[in-house]
């Protein structure tokens, strides 16, 4: 008999998604971004995305089922991103949910973003080994996570306690003069740089944050002292030189993430890193998780970057793997929750 047939439906920042799966089959991926409706305010703005989410959520549910050459009537469960993210974004989707779910009489499963992320992986990679540590950094989040099983929720070992990794980015982008969001451009101005010119602070590796913030993560220092070496050079009438602070900076997230990231693994003797949201797409982050990894015989798994950005395809990728694993689905009247906790 054939594995069922799930649908994802993503809203909970500026991504309207909607994925089909069937097992770790990828059958459709619709997308529609708000992101260019963000970039003049220089960050995500909820009620702009939620008006985009509103316009764009039926639409993106035809070019999936489409994409896929089936029907709602072919579906047979219907899994949705209940939070965390931006409580009006997230409404939408969950309220499509369930009006789909009514109409068509299927089932729905409310699932938690950041446990998304790292089902995606399946997708990709087959079953992802478990226990696995997954490195969840995007825009919205910066969390070591531990991974028995995801259809019984996932251990939180450690978050960011101010701004998320790619938050960072953005901000650092900002102040060289980048465009947003800034993390794919810092990406591409860090190759032309030197990543050991400027000494940027590793934020919570002192010994005295590391006893209370073993795998917890903090950028806003970081940030803050980029903007301050950056206002130096101005004042001094120096030009700054865009490409090197772009590697320095982007070396010390990534010194950060890949050694915590790392030591957790080592802590749990688990063999199995996945890394996931938008920040996974950064080639410096991959490339240093590689090849630390290598060393201690931890195997990394990073999906493409385009499954690694807000998507249908990892809440369907989740909802299957619940389905799959007999999780009970949710009632009708499961809520949005812009906290959702793991
Ligand atoms: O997962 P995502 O699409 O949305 C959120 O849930 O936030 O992540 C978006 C974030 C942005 O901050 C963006 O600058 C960052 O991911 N990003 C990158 C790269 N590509 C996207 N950061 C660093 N390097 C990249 N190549
Ligand atoms: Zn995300």
């Amino acid at each position: 008999a054939d594995e069922p047939l799930i649908l994802g439906i993503e809203t909970s920042c500026d991504e309207t998604g909607v994925g089909i799966v069937r097992g770790h089959t990828l059958l459709a991926d619709a997308l529609a971004s708000s992101v260019q409706e963000h970039a003049r305010f220089g960050g995500v703005v909820p009620e702009v995305a939620s008006r985009a989410h509103l316009e764009a959520i039926v639409p993106t549910m035809d070019r999936a089922l489409a994409e896929a050459g089936v029907t709602i009537a072919d579906i047979d469960a219907i899994a949705v991103t209940a939070g965390p993210g931006l409580a009006g974004a997230l409404l939408v989707g969950v309220a499509a949910a369930k009006g789909y779910a009514l109409a068509a009489e299927k089932p729905v499963y409310g699932v938690n973003h950041l446990a998304a992320h790292v089902a995606v992986d399946a997708l990709e990679h087959g079953p992802l080994p478990q226990p696995a540590v997954a490195l969840l950094v995007s825009g919205g989040h910066s969390s070591l996570l531990l991974v028995d099983d995801l259809a019984r929720g996932v251990t939180p070992l450690g978050a960011t306690i101010d701004d998320a990794a790619g938050e960072a980015f953005d901000k650092v982008a900002r102040l060289l003069g980048l465009p947003f969001p800034g993390g794919p451009h810092i990406d591409r101005e860090a190759r032309a740089g030197d990543a050991a010119a400027i000494g940027f602070p590793r934020g919570l590796t002192a010994a005295r944050d590391l006893a209370a913030h073993r795998y917890d993560f903090s950028f806003s220092g970081l940030k803050t002292a980029v903007a301050r070496w950056v206002e130096a050079r101005e004042r001094a009438g120096e030009p700054v030189p865009v490409a090197d602070v772009a590697a320095s900076f982007q070396e010390a997230v990534c010194d950060v993430l890949t050694a915590k990231a790392l030591a957790a693994c080592q802590a749990h003797g688990v063999e199995t890193l996945v890394i996931g949201g938008g920040v996974a797409a950064n080639s410096r982050l991959r490339a240093l998780a590689e090849h630390r990894a290598a060393k201690l015989g931890v195997r990394v798994r990073v999906p493409r970057p385009g499954l690694c950005t807000d998507n249908g395809a990892m809440v369907a990728a989740l909802g299957s793997h619940l389905v799959a694993s007999g999780v009970a689905p949710s009632r009708l009247d499961l809520p949005a929750d812009s906290a959702l906790p793991l």
